[in-house]
């Protein structure tokens, strides 16, 4: 089956939403999602977005801030970029429908208004000097999907594509014929999961919004949908992936026997919570003068150590002496959900481990998210616009999602003209493969894989533990790649087969820094290099990078 629209949005979270009803007043667009909308990240979202909302703080302040957690890499163009537009991007949220929390009093949410509009409640994290996170209690991505979600299916001009899973972009050599263009997207093949069938849906432009691909690792605050897969389609396509070695570890997830992905947002940090060892003393203030708020590489690492230290499990998070209304009314989710579980935490420590959380580096995009193929776009946290350098500032994400999703669009809608009609693929071809009989070398490869980057490529790296995967890595692409081409694909084969990819370009990154800067912490090399560089990977070539060997 073939369908045809003007532009494939990959991806159904803040970052392809945002672009598709930007997009959808003058074309028609298609946004598939590997499972129900809600399938990536951003329904998850705790703490908030960050923007300059107050007039005691500034852009040069937000700029400085997100300069330093980044180490030294970000770009400032994109940083300039993206927090300067950081409160429209806010109030276009606000005039869609967006619910955030209001201003109280005793600086916890309320229901203040003011003469000239109403008064947001703004909440601190990691790294930033101002109270200046908008948040919709701690739920604030569940706000946000669900009033993006309605919006566009409410719109005449999108059709959203559930329980669809994008395989490939398709390039020029999936052409019918030659039409003598060279690297440009025409859309993508899919695997439509309710039919089983592999679809083809040809658009003028292609946009990557797929999220990121924190599920490489076995403990993730991820959902299941962070496989990485538009950071693989692209670099299969051709394109350029920056900064792959930089994956966020959360300080902070729940660690409880039945429960290994909530989240404990770092807001609660921002209101005072504190981090204990297994001794019941705070320790961040030997780390860092900054405390629980330094940026969250290097409260990772703290835990990280206090538990190696102590042979601790966990850690503690402990806010039992703010006021128990405080606590509820600023995070009544986490409330209820650890409630659930038996942990009260007006009086009880929340017991605390970190997991990987968000992948700075992706698909290489300039400012108007344009990739190095001609048609594809890439936006959200599949791509790398500079903006979060060698570690990402709390919620400076979901900010990203929106700004970049709107200048995919714009670039879009001011090119409108340009872009050739749809040009026909060539249909998938299935009378090669057959079922696989052996679905245990898939499921045995995921945890494999997802245990030894635990293992070998987490928070601590040496070149011994990062050789290691390589080999694994090594081991495992070729087995994948054999049964990609011998049987029938299926949505947990194409993860597999993405995720292997993506951790083969996170450790040669990895293999590639030879320093610790930011996310990057290797053993080996401990200390932090005056120059700083950003490592891109070429596809079919050679990796560019200075300090390639
Ligand atoms: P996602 O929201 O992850 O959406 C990806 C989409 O792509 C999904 O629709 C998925 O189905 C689809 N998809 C993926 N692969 C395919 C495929 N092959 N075919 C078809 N569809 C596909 N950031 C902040 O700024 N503030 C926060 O408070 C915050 N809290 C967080 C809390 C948690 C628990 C987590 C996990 C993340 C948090 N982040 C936060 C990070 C932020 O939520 C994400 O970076 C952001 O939501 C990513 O949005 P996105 O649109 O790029 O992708
Ligand atoms: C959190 O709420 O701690 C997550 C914020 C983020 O990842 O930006």
């Amino acid at each position: 089956m073939r369908h045809v629209y003007d532009v494939l949005i990959i991806g159904s979270g803040a970052a392809g939403l945002t672009a598709a009803l930007t997009l959808a007043p003058e074309m028609r667009v298609a946004v598939l999602s590997k499972g129900k909308m809600q399938a990536g990240s951003t329904q998850w979202a705790q703490g908030g977005i960050a923007a300059v909302l107050e007039a005691t703080d500034s852009i040069q302040s937000h700029i400085d801030d997100t300069l330093i957690a980044g180490a030294g890499l970000c770009s400032e163009e994109a940083t300039r970029y993206v927090v300067e537009r950081g409160k429209a991007a806010i109030e276009g949220l606000i005039a869609l429908g967006v619910e955030f929390d209001l201003a109280g009093d005793n600086g916890a949410p309320g229901s203040k208004a003011r003469e000239d509009g109403y008064d947001y409640h703004l909440t601190r994290e990691g790294g930033h000097s101002h109270r200046r996170i908008i948040h919709a209690a701690d739920a604030t991505g569940k706000a946000l999907q669900k009033t993006l979600s309605e919006r566009a299916l409410a719109s005449p001009n999108i059709d959203v594509f559930e329980n669809h899973v994008a395989i490939d972009v398709i390039t020029d050599r999936h052409l019918e014929t030659d039409r003598g263009y060279t690297d440009q997207a025409h859309g993508a093949y899919v695997l439509n999961l309710t039919n089983h069938s592999v679809e083809t849906f040809s658009a003028k432009a292609t946009i990557m919004a797929t999220g990121g691909a924190a599920r490489v690792y076995q403990y993730s605050s991820n959902p299941n949908s962070s496989t990485g897969d538009g950071i693989a389609m692209a670099w299969r396509a051709g394109c350029r992936v920056t900064n792959m070695e930089f994956n966020q570890f959360h300080p902070t997830c729940l660690f409880h026997p039945n429960e290994r992905t909530f989240l404990i947002t770092e807001a609660m940090r921002g209101e005072g919570a504190v981090l204990l060892g297994k001794n019941g003393r705070r320790f961040m203030p030997r780390y860092d003068k900054r405390g629980e708020l330094a940026p969250r590489d290097i409260v990772a690492r703290a835990i990280d150590s206090e538990m190696k230290r102590t042979g601790a499990e966990n850690v503690w998070l402990d806010i039992t002496h703010k006021d128990a209304d405080f606590v509820i009314s600023h995070f009544p989710n986490i409330y209820r959900h650890c409630k659930k579980l038996g942990i009260d935490i007006t009086t009880d420590r929340i017991p605390v481990v970190p997991a990987a959380h968000y992948t700075c580096g992706g698909i290489h995009v300039d400012l108007a998210a344009k990739t190095d193929l001609e048609n594809l776009y890439a936006i959200g946290e599949s791509c790398h616009t500079g903006l979060h350098g060698a570690n990402r500032m709390a919620s400076n994400s979901l900010l990203e999602c929106l700004v970049m999703g709107r200048a995919a669009a714009d670039n879009i809608l001011a090119n409108k003209g340009n872009f050739p009609e749809p040009a026909e693929a060539r249909a998938w071809d299935e009378s090669k493969v057959t079922d696989s009989d052996e679905e245990v070398v898939v499921s045995h490869n995921w945890k494999e894989l997802r245990r030894f980057m635990w293992d070998y490529v987490g928070i601590v790296r040496t070149d011994k533990r990062l050789a290691r995967a390589k080999r694994r890595v090594d081991l495992l692409s070729a087995e994948i790649h054999e049964y990609y081409g011998n049987f029938r694909v299926t949505a947990d084969l194409l993860e597999l087969r993405n995720l292997v990819t993506v951790s083969d370009l996170i450790v040669r990154s990895a293999q590639m820094r030879k320093e610790s800067r930011g996310l990057h912490f290797t053993a080996d090399y401990p200390d932090c290099l005056e120059d700083a560089r950003e490592t891109t990977l070429i596809p079919f070539g050679q990796a560019i990078s200075d300090r390639v060997e």
